[in-house]
């Protein structure tokens, strides 16, 4: 399988199992408990049905939005996540690159493994994602090279308070860097083309980390023990809004899932929020966010920017959002299997198949730009 056989997600997900360690493949495609939020998240939009119209002149579709200031030409950006020089070695610089090309936004985590510096130059809209951690200095110090690299949108994670209970990682023993256990030699040495990547491309590290903490550059550490030891838990909303001055610029909050706290998020001042569970990688048995995006646009949607992530893997799944009032979608998994599958070529592809889908089906629903889709055209079953 190469990647002009890829033609859907799935597709990706089939060739990344077989081009990455499965340890990495595992962390990538696991999420929390039994893994149902995770599932529903997708699920959620076989329960609403689109209803076209027709004999309106669609030979012309305008695909683009405008979220956080920022005019993107698709409805649709790729999410933060994090250790992207683990799945292909150009890692974050080929999600960037690949996001330039479609002009939409690309964003990069706290635990990114390309520096800010790298990737500064490149030209599309970026938003950073900020983790909140107990070391005052490194959040300081985070704040300042963002500012400096002129990052768009810093968005607060608020969904990762401890971490979710993540299986599969405690099966395959996943660790940052990569450790090599017996029981996990098998799956490294199958895959020799990634272990000669890994030793021989740039460097293995979290450069916006590595000069406050060794853990996850130098330190062998599981993402459920990082969140646990180095994240703040008594992060609340005044630390929200005294970052948000800190920071000076559009601001949003990943992972709000409540009208109560998206009401609050708009009282704080924030630019817009991202409604999400984290791809169903923290509190299993949370609502999805598909399920739930009608009760958030109705409460904040006339303020602030509402972002929808979560199962997304079809050009209807972002026309459904959409259509309920989600100003863009986003998602991880999204382009994650694909950059595992075959780098920047692999990100662009599934970028491209995502706009073709989606412009595919405005036509076929008659609407020839975002503003024309709206809740009238959906019915849900139940
Ligand atoms: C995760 C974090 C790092 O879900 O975003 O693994």
């Amino acid at each position: 399988m190469k990647l002009k056989h890829c033609h859907n997600f799935h597709d990706f997900r089939k060739l990344a199992k077989k081009k990455i360690p499965s340890p990495v493949f595992h962390y990538i495609d696991g999420a929390a408990d039994d893994e149902m939020t995770h599932i529903r998240n997708t699920k959620a939009f076989d329960d609403v049905d689109l209803v076209p119209n027709v004999l309106r002149d669609v030979s012309k579709i305008d695909l683009s939005t405008t979220v956080f200031g920022k005019k993107l030409d698709l409805p649709f950006y790729c999410s933060p996540t994090a250790l992207q020089r683990l799945f292909h070695y150009d890692g974050e610089k080929a999600v960037g690159r690949a996001a330039a090309k479609f002009n939409t936004m690309f964003s990069v985590s706290t635990l990114s493994t390309t520096s800010m510096e790298v990737l500064a130059p490149i030209d599309a809209p970026k938003l950073f994602q900020y983790y909140y951690h107990k070391d005052k200095g490194l959040n300081d110090a985070m704040v300042e090279k963002a500012k400096e690299a002129n990052f768009d949108v810093l968005a607060l994670t608020v969904d990762t308070i401890t971490s979710g209970n993540r299986e599969r990682d405690f099966r395959t023993g996943f660790t940052s860097p990569p450790r090599i256990t017996l029981s996990s030699a098998f799956s490294y040495v199958t895959k020799p083309m990634w272990g000669i990547n890994y030793l021989t491309k740039a460097k293995f590290e979290l450069p916006l980390l590595k000069d406050h903490v060794s853990e996850l550059s130098n330190v062998a550490t599981s993402i459920g023990d990082y969140f646990g030891n180095m994240l703040d838990q008594s992060m609340n909303w005044k630390d929200a809004e005294e970052l948000k001055s800190k920071w000076g610029g559009q601001f949003a909050l990943k992972g709000v899932m409540s009208v109560e706290d998206a009401k609050k998020a708009a009282d704080i001042g924030c630019n817009g929020i991202i409604v999400s569970n984290h791809g169903g990688r923290q509190l299993d048995g949370s609502r999805s966010p598909f399920d739930h995006i009608a009760e958030i646009v109705d409460a904040v949607g006339d303020k602030i920017d509402v972002i929808m992530e979560g199962g997304i893997q079809r050009g209807t799944h972002i026309l459904k959002a959409l259509s309920v009032g989600a100003k863009a979608c986003a998602g991880g998994r999204m382009y994650l299997y694909a950059l595992a599958a075959a780098g920047q070529d692999g990100v662009e592809k599934a970028l491209g198949i995502y706009r073709d889908e989606l412009e595919r089906d405005m036509k076929l629903m008659g609407c020839t730009k975002i503003s024309d889709l709206s809740r009238q055209n959906l019915r849900y079953r139940n």
